[in-house]
Protein backbone atom coordinates (compact mmCIF):
# COMPACT_ATOMS: atom_id res chain seq x y z
CA UNK A 1 0.00 0.00 0.00
CA UNK A 2 1.73 3.14 -0.60
CA UNK A 3 1.72 5.99 1.49
CA UNK A 4 1.14 8.96 -1.13
CA UNK A 5 -2.51 9.19 -3.05
CA UNK A 6 -3.77 11.26 -5.28
CA UNK A 7 -7.15 12.31 -6.10
CA UNK A 8 -7.85 9.27 -8.26
CA UNK A 9 -7.90 7.45 -5.15
CA UNK A 10 -10.62 8.57 -3.37
CA UNK A 11 -13.80 6.52 -2.82
CA UNK A 12 -17.22 8.13 -2.11
CA UNK A 13 -18.83 5.13 -1.09
CA UNK A 14 -15.83 4.77 1.69
CA UNK A 15 -16.18 8.40 2.69
CA UNK A 16 -20.00 7.91 2.91
CA UNK A 17 -19.64 4.60 5.47
CA UNK A 18 -17.33 6.86 7.22
CA UNK A 19 -19.85 9.70 7.86
CA UNK A 20 -22.41 7.65 8.89
CA UNK A 21 -21.78 6.73 11.97
CA UNK A 22 -24.47 7.96 15.02
CA UNK A 23 -22.71 9.52 18.01
CA UNK A 24 -23.40 7.71 21.68
CA UNK A 25 -23.83 10.20 23.99
CA UNK A 26 -22.35 8.45 27.09
CA UNK A 27 -18.94 8.45 25.34
CA UNK A 28 -19.44 12.34 26.41
CA UNK A 29 -20.44 12.39 30.25
CA UNK A 30 -19.67 16.12 30.56
CA UNK A 31 -21.59 16.80 27.34
CA UNK A 32 -25.29 17.89 27.73
CA UNK A 33 -27.05 16.70 24.27
CA UNK A 34 -26.23 16.14 20.94
CA UNK A 35 -28.40 17.77 18.36
CA UNK A 36 -27.45 16.67 14.64
CA UNK A 37 -24.81 14.37 15.98
CA UNK A 38 -23.32 17.49 17.10
CA UNK A 39 -22.49 17.49 20.60
CA UNK A 40 -23.32 20.47 22.93
CA UNK A 41 -22.14 21.69 26.10
CA UNK A 42 -22.93 23.81 28.75
CA UNK A 43 -20.71 26.62 29.66
CA UNK A 44 -20.56 26.36 33.24
CA UNK A 45 -20.77 22.79 33.39
CA UNK A 46 -17.05 22.78 31.23
CA UNK A 47 -15.60 24.88 33.48
CA UNK A 48 -16.49 23.49 36.65
CA UNK A 49 -15.09 19.67 34.77
CA UNK A 50 -12.28 21.42 34.42
CA UNK A 51 -11.52 22.63 37.51
CA UNK A 52 -12.43 18.59 39.45
CA UNK A 53 -10.48 16.66 36.55
CA UNK A 54 -8.66 19.09 34.31
CA UNK A 55 -7.15 15.66 32.75
CA UNK A 56 -10.50 13.67 31.84
CA UNK A 57 -11.90 17.47 30.53
CA UNK A 58 -9.38 17.77 28.04
CA UNK A 59 -9.52 13.82 26.84
CA UNK A 60 -13.11 13.82 25.92
CA UNK A 61 -13.02 17.00 23.89
CA UNK A 62 -9.64 15.43 22.34
CA UNK A 63 -11.81 12.06 21.59
CA UNK A 64 -14.73 13.75 20.20
CA UNK A 65 -12.54 15.84 18.01
CA UNK A 66 -10.30 12.54 16.84
CA UNK A 67 -12.05 9.67 17.11
CA UNK A 68 -16.09 11.47 17.24
CA UNK A 69 -18.05 13.91 15.26
CA UNK A 70 -15.23 16.23 15.09
CA UNK A 71 -17.51 19.19 16.20
CA UNK A 72 -18.80 20.74 19.19
CA UNK A 73 -20.54 23.49 20.25
CA UNK A 74 -20.89 25.21 23.85
CA UNK A 75 -23.57 27.02 25.15
CA UNK A 76 -23.70 30.41 26.70
CA UNK A 77 -19.73 30.55 26.74
CA UNK A 78 -19.77 34.40 27.08
CA UNK A 79 -23.10 34.54 29.52
CA UNK A 80 -22.71 38.36 29.27
CA UNK A 81 -23.76 39.45 25.97
CA UNK A 82 -22.71 42.92 26.67
CA UNK A 83 -18.69 41.77 26.48
CA UNK A 84 -19.39 40.14 23.04
CA UNK A 85 -21.62 43.52 21.67
CA UNK A 86 -18.64 45.87 23.03
CA UNK A 87 -16.09 43.59 20.75
CA UNK A 88 -18.82 43.51 18.27
CA UNK A 89 -18.30 47.31 17.90
CA UNK A 90 -14.84 47.27 18.05
CA UNK A 91 -15.01 45.15 15.19
CA UNK A 92 -17.05 47.40 13.26
CA UNK A 93 -14.89 50.42 13.86
CA UNK A 94 -11.93 48.82 12.49
CA UNK A 95 -14.41 47.65 9.17
CA UNK A 96 -15.10 51.09 8.82
CA UNK A 97 -11.67 52.61 9.09
CA UNK A 98 -10.52 49.43 6.68
CA UNK A 99 -13.04 50.14 4.44
CA UNK A 100 -12.21 54.19 4.36
CA UNK A 101 -8.71 52.97 3.62
CA UNK A 102 -9.76 51.25 0.91
CA UNK A 103 -8.60 47.50 2.62
CA UNK A 104 -10.01 44.90 -0.27
CA UNK A 105 -11.71 42.66 2.17
CA UNK A 106 -11.69 38.85 1.17
CA UNK A 107 -9.70 37.06 -1.44
CA UNK A 108 -12.33 34.18 -0.64
CA UNK A 109 -15.37 35.40 -1.31
CA UNK A 110 -17.17 37.55 -4.04
CA UNK A 111 -17.20 41.31 -3.61
CA UNK A 112 -20.22 42.51 -0.77
CA UNK A 113 -20.99 38.93 0.12
CA UNK A 114 -19.00 40.04 3.42
CA UNK A 115 -17.02 41.91 5.36
CA UNK A 116 -14.16 40.41 6.73
CA UNK A 117 -11.10 41.64 9.21
CA UNK A 118 -7.64 39.55 8.50
CA UNK A 119 -5.94 39.26 11.91
CA UNK A 120 -8.74 40.71 13.91
CA UNK A 121 -6.61 39.40 17.21
CA UNK A 122 -4.06 42.02 16.90
CA UNK A 123 -6.01 44.84 15.48
CA UNK A 124 -8.43 44.73 18.49
CA UNK A 125 -5.76 44.71 20.83
CA UNK A 126 -4.88 47.64 19.55
CA UNK A 127 -7.83 49.23 19.12
CA UNK A 128 -9.24 48.57 22.34
CA UNK A 129 -7.11 46.72 25.07
CA UNK A 130 -9.65 47.07 27.45
CA UNK A 131 -12.60 45.00 25.50
CA UNK A 132 -9.76 42.66 24.42
CA UNK A 133 -8.90 42.09 27.90
CA UNK A 134 -12.57 41.32 28.71
CA UNK A 135 -13.84 38.89 25.77
CA UNK A 136 -10.10 36.89 25.65
CA UNK A 137 -10.35 36.78 29.74
CA UNK A 138 -12.65 33.99 28.82
CA UNK A 139 -10.96 30.53 29.83
CA UNK A 140 -13.21 28.46 27.95
CA UNK A 141 -11.38 28.87 24.95
CA UNK A 142 -7.76 28.27 25.94
CA UNK A 143 -9.46 24.95 27.78
CA UNK A 144 -10.47 23.63 24.28
CA UNK A 145 -7.96 24.75 22.10
CA UNK A 146 -5.35 23.14 24.75
CA UNK A 147 -7.66 19.78 24.67
CA UNK A 148 -6.67 19.59 20.85
CA UNK A 149 -3.19 21.60 20.46
CA UNK A 150 -2.04 20.87 23.73
CA UNK A 151 0.17 23.70 25.84
CA UNK A 152 1.37 27.40 23.70
CA UNK A 153 -0.90 26.73 21.45
CA UNK A 154 -1.07 30.06 19.01
CA UNK A 155 -4.18 31.97 18.56
CA UNK A 156 -5.06 33.75 15.60
CA UNK A 157 -8.81 35.30 14.56
CA UNK A 158 -10.33 36.48 11.36
CA UNK A 159 -13.61 38.41 11.62
CA UNK A 160 -16.56 37.17 8.72
CA UNK A 161 -19.71 39.39 8.86
CA UNK A 162 -21.82 37.73 6.02
CA UNK A 163 -24.49 40.62 4.62
CA UNK A 164 -27.79 39.59 3.67
CA UNK A 165 -27.86 37.57 0.55
CA UNK A 166 -24.23 36.25 1.15
CA UNK A 167 -24.12 33.37 -0.83
CA UNK A 168 -22.82 29.89 0.91
CA UNK A 169 -19.43 28.68 0.38
CA UNK A 170 -18.31 25.43 -1.24
CA UNK A 171 -17.67 22.73 1.01
CA UNK A 172 -13.98 22.43 2.15
CA UNK A 173 -11.22 21.37 4.90
CA UNK A 174 -9.26 24.01 6.34
CA UNK A 175 -5.80 25.10 6.73
CA UNK A 176 -3.08 23.44 6.56
CA UNK A 177 -3.82 21.03 3.87
CA UNK A 178 -7.14 22.33 3.08
CA UNK A 179 -5.53 25.13 1.54
CA UNK A 180 -3.09 23.76 -1.15
CA UNK A 181 -4.41 22.59 -4.52
CA UNK A 182 -4.98 18.73 -5.20
CA UNK A 183 -1.57 18.31 -6.70
CA UNK A 184 0.59 19.96 -3.64
CA UNK A 185 -1.46 18.22 -1.40
CA UNK A 186 -0.79 14.80 -2.83
CA UNK A 187 3.19 14.94 -3.06
CA UNK A 188 2.66 15.48 0.86
CA UNK A 189 2.66 11.67 2.26
CA UNK A 190 -0.29 10.36 3.69
CA UNK A 191 0.94 10.75 7.41
CA UNK A 192 0.94 14.22 6.66
CA UNK A 193 -2.02 14.26 5.77
CA UNK A 194 -3.52 12.72 9.09
CA UNK A 195 -1.13 15.37 10.73
CA UNK A 196 -2.54 18.62 8.83
CA UNK A 197 -5.35 17.87 11.38
CA UNK A 198 -3.65 17.75 14.50
CA UNK A 199 -2.19 21.15 13.70
CA UNK A 200 -4.97 23.79 14.01
CA UNK A 201 -8.36 23.66 15.63
CA UNK A 202 -11.28 25.86 14.34
CA UNK A 203 -13.38 28.24 16.34
CA UNK A 204 -15.70 30.65 16.21
CA UNK A 205 -17.80 32.54 18.91
CA UNK A 206 -21.19 33.88 17.48
CA UNK A 207 -21.32 37.52 17.56
CA UNK A 208 -24.95 37.93 16.91
CA UNK A 209 -27.85 35.04 16.66
CA UNK A 210 -27.38 32.92 13.97
CA UNK A 211 -30.94 31.00 13.04
CA UNK A 212 -30.78 28.55 10.17
CA UNK A 213 -31.80 31.39 8.02
CA UNK A 214 -28.29 33.87 8.11
CA UNK A 215 -26.67 30.44 7.41
CA UNK A 216 -24.79 29.23 10.20
CA UNK A 217 -22.08 26.81 8.87
CA UNK A 218 -22.88 24.15 7.09
CA UNK A 219 -21.20 20.75 8.94
CA UNK A 220 -20.37 16.77 7.74
CA UNK A 221 -19.85 14.99 11.60
CA UNK A 222 -17.16 12.68 10.82
CA UNK A 223 -15.82 13.33 7.76
CA UNK A 224 -12.54 14.09 9.00
CA UNK A 225 -12.28 10.73 9.59
CA UNK A 226 -11.35 10.11 5.98
CA UNK A 227 -7.91 9.90 5.26
CA UNK A 228 -8.11 11.29 1.45
CA UNK A 229 -10.31 14.32 2.30
CA UNK A 230 -8.07 16.88 1.31
CA UNK A 231 -7.83 15.35 -2.65
CA UNK A 232 -11.76 14.72 -2.14
CA UNK A 233 -12.95 18.22 -2.05
CA UNK A 234 -13.13 19.53 -4.35
CA UNK A 235 -14.65 16.48 -6.04
CA UNK A 236 -18.76 16.84 -7.22
CA UNK A 237 -19.71 13.35 -5.93
CA UNK A 238 -18.42 14.15 -2.51
CA UNK A 239 -19.85 18.00 -2.96
CA UNK A 240 -23.08 16.26 -3.76
CA UNK A 241 -22.75 14.41 -0.76
CA UNK A 242 -21.85 16.76 1.49
CA UNK A 243 -25.46 18.69 -0.06
CA UNK A 244 -27.27 15.68 1.32
CA UNK A 245 -26.00 15.00 4.39
CA UNK A 246 -24.69 18.16 5.97
CA UNK A 247 -25.89 19.91 8.99
CA UNK A 248 -26.99 23.19 10.21
CA UNK A 249 -27.41 24.36 13.72
CA UNK A 250 -28.73 27.49 14.84
CA UNK A 251 -26.45 29.27 17.47
CA UNK A 252 -26.89 32.17 19.72
CA UNK A 253 -25.21 35.05 20.46
CA UNK A 254 -21.98 34.32 22.81
CA UNK A 255 -22.20 30.41 21.43
CA UNK A 256 -18.80 28.86 20.78
CA UNK A 257 -18.43 26.27 17.71
CA UNK A 258 -15.19 24.69 17.27
CA UNK A 259 -14.34 21.43 15.04
CA UNK A 260 -11.52 19.39 13.38
CA UNK A 261 -10.05 21.24 10.74
CA UNK A 262 -10.31 18.59 8.30
CA UNK A 263 -14.09 18.55 8.89
CA UNK A 264 -15.91 18.76 5.82
CA UNK A 265 -17.94 21.91 5.88
CA UNK A 266 -19.20 25.44 4.46
CA UNK A 267 -20.43 28.80 5.43
CA UNK A 268 -24.30 29.34 4.75
CA UNK A 269 -26.28 31.21 2.67
CA UNK A 270 -27.74 34.45 4.53
CA UNK A 271 -31.17 34.15 3.24
CA UNK A 272 -32.51 37.47 5.65
CA UNK A 273 -32.73 40.68 3.85
CA UNK A 274 -31.58 42.35 7.09
CA UNK A 275 -29.54 40.28 9.71
CA UNK A 276 -25.87 40.59 9.38
CA UNK A 277 -24.06 37.41 10.57
CA UNK A 278 -21.06 38.15 12.59
CA UNK A 279 -19.01 35.80 14.09
CA UNK A 280 -15.13 36.11 14.99
CA UNK A 281 -13.37 32.97 13.61
CA UNK A 282 -10.78 31.39 16.21
CA UNK A 283 -7.87 29.24 14.02
CA UNK A 284 -5.98 28.18 16.77
CA UNK A 285 -2.07 26.56 15.70
CA UNK A 286 -0.31 24.14 17.41
CA UNK A 287 3.03 25.49 18.99
CA UNK A 288 4.67 22.94 16.25
CA UNK A 289 2.89 24.32 13.38
CA UNK A 290 3.51 27.26 11.00
CA UNK A 291 0.44 29.59 11.49
CA UNK A 292 -1.71 30.82 8.63
CA UNK A 293 -1.11 34.32 9.85
CA UNK A 294 1.71 36.72 11.13
CA UNK A 295 0.63 38.29 14.09
CA UNK A 296 3.01 40.98 15.99
CA UNK A 297 2.85 39.40 19.38
CA UNK A 298 5.04 41.88 21.14
CA UNK A 299 3.03 45.08 20.06
CA UNK A 300 0.16 43.04 21.30
CA UNK A 301 2.17 42.33 24.41
CA UNK A 302 2.68 46.01 25.12
CA UNK A 303 -0.74 46.87 23.97
CA UNK A 304 -2.00 44.79 26.98
CA UNK A 305 0.20 45.37 29.80
CA UNK A 306 -0.48 48.51 30.61
CA UNK A 307 -4.52 47.88 31.35
CA UNK A 308 -3.49 44.17 32.60
CA UNK A 309 -1.24 45.52 35.28
CA UNK A 310 -3.94 48.27 35.97
CA UNK A 311 -6.77 45.69 36.42
CA UNK A 312 -4.67 43.26 38.43
CA UNK A 313 -3.36 46.07 40.85
CA UNK A 314 -7.71 46.96 41.16
CA UNK A 315 -8.53 43.80 41.14
CA UNK A 316 -10.55 43.88 38.22
CA UNK A 317 -8.88 40.70 36.25
CA UNK A 318 -8.64 37.77 38.33
CA UNK A 319 -5.51 35.09 38.17
CA UNK A 320 -7.48 32.71 35.85
CA UNK A 321 -8.47 35.61 32.92
CA UNK A 322 -4.88 36.98 33.48
CA UNK A 323 -3.49 33.48 32.03
CA UNK A 324 -6.15 33.33 29.58
CA UNK A 325 -5.36 36.83 27.96
CA UNK A 326 -1.89 35.77 28.21
CA UNK A 327 -2.28 32.41 26.38
CA UNK A 328 -4.31 34.02 23.64
CA UNK A 329 -1.77 37.31 22.86
CA UNK A 330 2.04 36.39 23.49
CA UNK A 331 3.90 33.65 21.96
CA UNK A 332 3.90 30.79 24.51
CA UNK A 333 6.52 28.71 22.35
CA UNK A 334 10.79 29.46 22.86
CA UNK A 335 11.33 28.13 18.99
CA UNK A 336 12.56 29.58 16.47
CA UNK A 337 15.14 31.67 17.76
CA UNK A 338 18.84 32.56 18.26
CA UNK A 339 20.71 30.15 20.36
CA UNK A 340 23.89 32.33 20.05
CA UNK A 341 21.94 35.71 21.90
CA UNK A 342 18.84 33.39 23.46
CA UNK A 343 20.12 30.66 25.72
CA UNK A 344 17.74 28.86 27.58
CA UNK A 345 18.19 30.28 31.57
CA UNK A 346 16.64 26.94 32.71
CA UNK A 347 16.49 23.45 31.24
CA UNK A 348 16.72 23.46 27.37
CA UNK A 349 14.10 26.37 26.09
CA UNK A 350 14.99 29.85 26.14
CA UNK A 351 11.85 32.17 27.76
CA UNK A 352 8.71 32.60 26.11
CA UNK A 353 7.02 35.56 25.39
CA UNK A 354 4.22 34.59 27.50
CA UNK A 355 6.71 33.36 30.73
CA UNK A 356 8.02 37.13 30.32
CA UNK A 357 4.57 38.67 30.85
CA UNK A 358 3.40 36.33 33.73
CA UNK A 359 6.75 37.26 35.48
CA UNK A 360 6.22 41.01 34.93
CA UNK A 361 2.89 41.00 35.60
CA UNK A 362 3.44 39.01 38.65
CA UNK A 363 6.23 40.98 40.04
CA UNK A 364 3.95 44.37 38.83
CA UNK A 365 6.88 45.42 36.80
CA UNK A 366 6.11 49.03 35.91
CA UNK A 367 5.40 49.49 31.91
CA UNK A 368 8.64 50.85 30.84
CA UNK A 369 10.40 48.33 32.22
CA UNK A 370 8.27 45.56 30.34
CA UNK A 371 8.51 47.23 27.35
CA UNK A 372 12.74 47.61 27.75
CA UNK A 373 12.48 43.83 28.43
CA UNK A 374 10.16 42.82 25.35
CA UNK A 375 12.52 44.80 22.90
CA UNK A 376 15.36 42.97 24.53
CA UNK A 377 13.71 39.55 23.62
CA UNK A 378 12.60 40.71 20.55
CA UNK A 379 16.27 41.43 19.32
CA UNK A 380 17.74 38.14 21.01
CA UNK A 381 15.68 36.10 18.99
CA UNK A 382 16.70 37.60 15.77
CA UNK A 383 19.44 35.67 13.62
FE1 LIG B 1 -13.40 26.97 6.40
Amino acid sequence: MSLFATSRDIDVQAFAALCDQPVNLAHYPLAQEVVSRVLIYDADTLSTAARQDRQGMLSELHHLFRDGPGVMVVRSAFPDHAVVDRQSEVFRQIIAVEAESGVRADHFAKAGANQRIWNSLQKAAEHSPDSFIEYYANPLLGLIAEAWLGPYFQATAQVNVVTPGGQAQQPHRDYHLGFQSDEVAARFPLPMHRLSQHLTLQGAVAHTDMPLETGPTLLLPFSQHYELGYLAWRDQGFIDYFTRHAIQLPLNKGDLLFFNPALFHAAGTNRTTDQFRMANLLQISSAFGKPMETVNREKMMLALYPLMLKQLEQGELDEEGMQAVIAMSADGYSFPTNLDTDPPLHGMAPQTGQQLMELALGERWEVGRFAEAVEVMRAKRLA
